[in-house]
């Protein structure tokens, strides 16, 4: 036995007197499986889950914006599309539970719908309650010439009820100014900073899956496995379901079985469906490559990369190269 199935009987096995391996992927969906890949329509495969199962949705759905997976259709039928899918899925989540829809922009002969804002109806329509929009920043995506490039997408988290599952410790991440203390008060001389780490706020810088990522396969648009590891730690608890309806290469089943969770989804292309069960085998076996959670954003001017000094700019007009410098190499001084 590897050392990776014994983690995963010691994870998973112990069930009363007997061990039981569960490294199976199923493809239909049972409360008493870990993990469930269902080939086809997501309808298909929420109508199969019994009311209240499931502790978190996580989804990034097609945009409507004419990725090879998708037709493009009219925003209206889109959003109708978009309703009956949503519609299940609250059928299907536990009152604790939370759905994290991730969407960017809707564009339509060059003016654009942020699709989180005509989505927000549907959710609370149906009952639910916004928590957070999340932004979710990163550097790398198609130059516009008449907008600003994009370079972020939203989450928005909604839960079914007030009386939510939210772990904040599970995702603290390190403080900025750990070594601070309290100057005055009954406290003073105490560190004033939580020893767990900050809150990570609504705005995540995560590295999207584009051609240099360590996690890109031929899908166009996956995302990062670490945005998803963060959503399921705060939101589920060990053994708890996480469902994404549109599964693409599997990546929310991947973080969930990451941490002691079950994962189901549905994904239509039958390519992709492979390619999800490729890498939730290989997570299985623990020799998926992906980005760490805790890995502080690639800076090529602190990584020395002689790619960012440009040599027509090398000489003539040094102040604007110091834009680029971190604030630490002011010394201090505010740049004017
Ligand atoms: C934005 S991608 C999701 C990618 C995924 N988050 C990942 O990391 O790989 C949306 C996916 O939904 C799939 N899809 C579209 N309509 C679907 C449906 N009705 N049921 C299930 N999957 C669907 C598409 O084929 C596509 O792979």
């Amino acid at each position: 036995m590897s050392g990776r199935e014994l983690d995963l009987w010691i994870r998973y096995g112990y069930n009363g007197a007997m061990l039981r391996r569960i490294d199976r992927i199923a493809d239909k969906f049972d409360p008493a499986e870990h993990i469930v890949v269902h080939q086809g329509d997501c309808l298909d495969l929420l109508r199969t889950i019994p009311t209240e199962t499931i502790q978190l949705i996580a989804t990034s759905p097609p945009y409507n914006i004419g990725k090879e997976y998708e037709t493009r259709l009219k925003l209206e039928t889109y959003l109708e599309q978009q309703a009956t899918v949503i519609r299940e899925c609250v059928r299907t989540l536990l009152p604790t539970g939370s759905v994290c829809w991730q969407v960017g922009n809707y564009v339509d002969r060059g003016a654009i719908i942020p699709l989180d804002t005509v989505l927000y109806p549907i959710f609370t329509d149906l009952g639910l309650k916004m928590r957070n929009r999340i932004i979710w920043h990163f550097e790398h995506g198609l130059h516009c010439s008449r907008r600003f490039s994009g370079r972020y997408e939203t989450v928005i988290w909604f839960t079914k009820s007030d009386d939510y599952r939210f772990s904040l410790d599970s995702v603290r991440v390190p403080q900025k100014y750990p070594g601070k203390k309290y100057f005055k008060g009954p406290k003073a001389g105490q560190y004033s900073s939580n020893p767990l780490g900050k809150n990570p706020g609504d705005m995540w810088a995560i590295p999207n899956v584009k051609s240099n990522h360590v996690e890109k396969t031929e899908h166009p648009c996956q995302f990062p496995v670490e945005l998803i590891e963060r959503l399921v730690l705060s939101m589920t608890s060990k053994d708890d379901w996480v469902l994404d309806p549109f599964l693409g290469t599997g990546t929310t089943v991947i973080a969930a079985i990451r941490h002691d969770r079950r994962g189901a989804g549905a994904e239509t292309v039958p390519r992709y469906v492979q390619l999800a069960r490729e890498r939730i085998q290989q997570e299985m076996e623990g020799t998926l490559r992906t980005r760490p959670m805790d890995r502080p954003v690639y800076d090529p001017l602190e990584a020395g990369n002689s790619l960012t000094v440009a040599p027509w700019e090398k000489k003539e007009n040094p102040s604007q190269m110091a834009l680029f410098e971190s604030t630490a190499r002011y010394r201090g001084k505010t740049p004017r």
